[in-house]
């Protein structure tokens, strides 16, 4: 994306204009120069295509006069405005406008909030999100180009500022969206270390022997049926004179079949984006890097892929995990939080502030939440309240669902320390979440289940069907603030 500041709105060499209009007062914010170069505001066109400002609406008119942007979209701005639906609103703005139009000039950043500026260019780059890999005819297309009209003079880090978290929104996308043929393991950890180490970051990936040495039972018993074998990625950021440390966890599976408990087709179908957390937790930490964010950051992204071959686990197999727990394979499709558990032993044994999974973990919370708000679970509610504020400032959604201490008996086992399913369907993703918490030791810990948003089938405003990249603001919210 390339940002740049004119002056006017006769000054902007774009195709195409977007400027807001709240409802019933109809007056436009920001848009005075617009309204100006266009003669007078348009207020008779807009009446005319039944246009009430309301959030989400969008019309296209011609600009009449000669100069300027020949196109002016309006959106609606709703009756209560935040950077969110301000974010939004520009998505719209991008997504009514055709593909080819590449260069794109807006008033909206003089929205009188805070963080508008950044908030409209992340719109406007997150809704000209494409995945082309495999159209066998894509074109390569020209990148972004905003014009800020009478925008501020640190347009320049504004614009690397939302180009580090666009870009890695992007990135999450991609590989979400990427199908499990094209991401095995050892493949997605190779594509995902050479993106952290263009940002600074070091890693370590563990496979083969070292997943023995190490004790990562959960990602051998997983990854044994299938081919293509599991690893575990290590990134590190390590910025001079960071206080807190942050430590992530990410569920990457590349598929999830169920294994030997296979699922049916209906669910089946969607379980490409079975390491959208993963991919959360590695495109938020090279984003924190781009951004210079002064924490310490450690991620661990546990990947696997969940086949039913010769080598799967069994349902009734027991494993022994690093930390000395027991687990009875109950189900091989709740393999999530095997996998996870492997990495969250790795993060309680270090120096970790906070511990924080991202994992596309039941299907029950995704029931109790819907597709576009995630799960918080933690033990300690001020914690949990923590990260739920980071996501609200971030502006994704969620919320906390309890952790009751007379549920973890849902977990135990007849021949082992625990049993990583239960006889009941209910409140299952309260179920998974105590589970984890049986490799966290006391450390601070927060588990965000992601299965609802991070894959919509519907498109939405800057978010486009497929792969959203769910999580990667939030997490850089929550590490901004323990910088703080
Ligand atoms: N990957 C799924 C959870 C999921 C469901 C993610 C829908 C996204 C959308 C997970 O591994 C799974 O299969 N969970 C089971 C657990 C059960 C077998 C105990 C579930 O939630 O049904
Ligand atoms: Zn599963
Ligand atoms: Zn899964």
């Amino acid at each position: 994306m390339q940002v740049r500041n004119v002056r006017s709105f006769s000054a902007a060499k774009a195709d195409a204009v977007i400027v807001g209009m709240y409802p019933r007062t109809r007056a436009a914010a920001g848009t005075a120069a617009v309204t100006k170069a266009l003669g007078g505001w348009v207020g008779g066109a807009l009446e005319a295509a039944g246009f009430e400002g309301e959030s989400g609406q969008t019309t296209t008119l011609p600009n009449p006069t000669g100069s300027g942007p020949q196109t002016v979209v309006v959106v609606g701005l709703g009756s209560d405005l935040d950077v969110e639906s301000l974010r939004q609103a520009a998505g719209y703005g991008r997504r009514v406008l055709p593909d080819r139009v590449r260069t794109i000039a807006t008033t909206l950043h003089r929205i009188d909030l805070d963080g508008a500026a950044t908030a409209v260019l992340e719109g406007l780059a997150f809704a000209d999100y494409v995945f082309e890999t495999y159209k066998s005819k894509s074109e390569t297309r020209a990148d972004l180009t905003v014009e800020l009209i009478g925008g501020p003079s640190d347009v320049e880090t504004l614009a690397q500022a939302a180009a580090a978290v666009s870009d890695m929104v992007w990135f999450a996308r991609d590989l979400v969206n990427e199908p499990p043929k094209g991401k095995p393991p050892l493949e997605l950890a190779e594509r995902v270390a050479n993106v952290a180490a263009g940002a600074g970051l070091s890693h370590e990936i563990w496979s083969g022997d070292e997943l023995h040495e190490n004790k990562m039972a959960g990602l051998l018993a997983v990854g044994g049926g299938s081919d293509r074998p599991p690893c575990m990625l290590r990134l590190e950021y390590s910025p001079r004179g960071a206080k807190q440390h942050l430590v992530l966890v990410g569920k990457g599976i590349v598929f999830d079949s169920g294994g030997i408990n296979i699922k049916s087709t209906e669910f089946m179908a969607t379980m490409k984006s079975d390491m959208a957390g993963a991919a959360t937790v590695a495109a938020g930490v090279i984003a924190m890097a781009r951004l210079g964010v002064k924490t310490k950051v450690t991620a661990y992204l546990a990947l696997a892929e969940n086949m039913p071959g010769g080598g799967a686990q069994r349902p009734s197999d027991i494993i022994t995990y690093r930390n000395g727990t027991t687990v009875e394979v109950g189900n091989t499709d709740a393999e999530g939080r095997l996998v996870l558990a492997d990495a969250l032993c790795l993060a309680a044994e270090g120096d970790a502030d906070l511990i924080v999974d991202v994992a596309t973990l039941t299907g029950a919370t995704k029931v109790a939440l819907g597709p576009k708000i995630a799960g918080i679970y933690a033990r300690d509610a001020d914690l949990a309240e923590r990260v739920l504020h980071a996501a609200d400032s971030a502006g994704e959604r969620a919320w906390t669902l309890p952790m009751p201490t007379d549920y973890r008996k849902w977990n135990e086992s007849n021949v082992a320390d625990v049993k990583n399913s239960f006889g009941t369907r209910y409140g299952g993703g309260i179920g998974a979440a105590l589970f984890l918490e049986e490799f966290v030791s006391d450390k601070p810990w927060v588990h965000i289940d992601i299965a609802g948003p991070a894959f919509v089938d519907d498109t939405e405003h800057y978010i486009l069907k497929g792969g959203t990249g769910y999580g990667v603001r939030t997490l850089i919210e929550l590490a901004s603030s323990m910088a703080g």
